[in-house]
């Protein structure tokens, strides 16, 4: 049966090509607005200089240089100087790395009484943010559309997710002019990353959620046929608008609605990129192909579901759909020029384990996944398996 929900999302979304054009309609009339950004994509793009004319007879000071994996650090001196410039809108233009670190600064800003990595560490409820505008120029995380941000601490190795209502931003232009300049490893990383989004709401076990099924299906389906024609060619507008949407809708809420939800590839994943900055989706596209075989039992009737409804697959026992269904999400991974062994990186094996285990341990972690089907000990063989 499906679970009691609550669906909630304030953010509007403004689509289509030149939409930046549009920006000032949607930021206040008034407002002392901090321009984040990351490490110089939009200035060799053509973005920043067309936000810049935009925000022109405006008040507003620019922050550049979130990274990838946005890290704490970096952030508190945005959050520093948009303390001492009293701004009251944050405009964020960039991926899901820019945006997640604009969410952070956001919530950070008027939170004065403490250090403000303990909302992320020690999961502080957020009373008051800063309202957050974006530009996305990178097709992936969904951050554009959600309450999410994930920030990494370079002291102590996190990398954790922040969540609160008060993170939506309040508008996102996506406008399929950016995708353009987007280099063939980000296209592919954002498809993975959107595909692996869709996964962890659906591979879990059925209850009947028909719509909910069908729209994660059709996520997926979309994804594959027009993410394929995206990485071959990234003039194709079609299918950036089609992959954009899809990766917007993977992680907005909706597919989520009433459903059980796994998660432990991403959990999984972001260890690895803690450790090693592996690209949050090539952390995915090496522990999936892992967990589910090892999970196969578990998730068998969702799996079988999606052999069948995604990849067409009708011949065999369920074992068997089940596990060409892996097996074809891993040969489409590597399609996109993604690699999807552990043994494809320079990582100690051992090593790894043993601190993806003891990090859990530290988080009082002990079963993870619907239904706390994965206990951190499967940690070894699924990173066995991923090797
Ligand atoms: O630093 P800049 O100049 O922005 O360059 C970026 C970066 O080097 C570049 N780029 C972005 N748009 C471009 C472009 N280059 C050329 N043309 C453009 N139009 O691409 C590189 C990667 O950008 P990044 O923002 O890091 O990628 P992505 O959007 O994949 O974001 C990854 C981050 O999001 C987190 C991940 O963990 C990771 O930290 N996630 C956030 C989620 C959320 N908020 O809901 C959910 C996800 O599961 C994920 O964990
Ligand atoms: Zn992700």
């Amino acid at each position: 049966m499906i679970n009691n929900y609550e669906l909630y999302n304030p953010t509007r979304l403004i689509f289509g090509e030149n939409r930046i054009e549009e920006l000032n309609q949607y930021l206040p009339e008034k407002a002392r607005i901090l321009f984040v950004y990351g490490q110089g994509s939009i200035k060799r793009n053509g973005i920043y200089n067309k936000v810049l004319n935009l925000l022109k007879g405006r008040e507003f000071i620019e922050f550049s240089g979130i990274e990838p994996n946005p890290v704490y650090e970096t952030l508190m001196k945005a959050v520093n100087l948009g303390r001492e410039n009293h701004i009251d809108f944050i405009l964020a233009v960039g991926g899901g790395s820019v945006i997640d670190g604009a969410k952070f600064i956001s919530a950070a800003i008027p939170f004065v009484d403490d250090d403000p990595w303990k909302l992320v560490s020690d999961h502080l409820e957020i009373i008051d943010s800063i309202p957050l505008g974006t530009i996305l120029t990178l097709p992936a995380t969904g951050s554009e559309m959600n309450r999410g941000a994930v920030i990494s601490n370079k002291v102590t190795g996190d990398k954790l997710a922040l969540i609160s209502e008060k993170l939506f931003p309040v508008f996102s232009i996506l406008d399929i002019s950016v995708l353009k300049s987007l280099p063939k490893r980000q296209i592919a990383n954002g498809i993975v990353d959107a595909f692996v989004h869709v996964t962890e709401q659906y591979i879990t076990y059925p209850i009947e959620a028909k719509l909910q099924d069908r729209f994660a299906e059709s996520i997926l389906l979309t994804l594959i046929e027009e993410g394929s024609k995206l990485y071959d060619n990234i003039e194709d507008i079609e299918a950036g608008s089609n992959v954009m949407f899809c990766a917007t809708m993977a992680l907005n809420g909706v597919i989520s609605s009433g459903v059980p939800t796994d998660w432990s590839i991403h959990m999984i994943g972001h260890e690895l990129t803690a450790l090693y900055n592996v690209d949050h989706a090539r952390s995915l596209a090496i522990i999936l192909p892992a967990l589910y075989s090892f999970k196969i039992n578990e998730k068998l009737q969702k799996l079988v579901q999606f052999a069948e409804r995604v990849w067409k697959i009708t011949k065999g026992s369920d074992i068997e759909k089940a596990s060409t269904a892996i097996k074809s999400t891993e040969n489409f991974f590597k399609s996109l020029g993604i690699p999807t062994k552990l043994s494809e990186y320079d990582i100690d094996l051992d090593y790894t384990i043993k601190s993806i285990i003891e990090k859990f341990e530290s988080r009082g972690i002990e079963y993870f996944g619907e239904n706390g089907i994965i206990s951190i000990k499967d940690i070894e063989d699924i990173l066995h398996r991923a090797n």
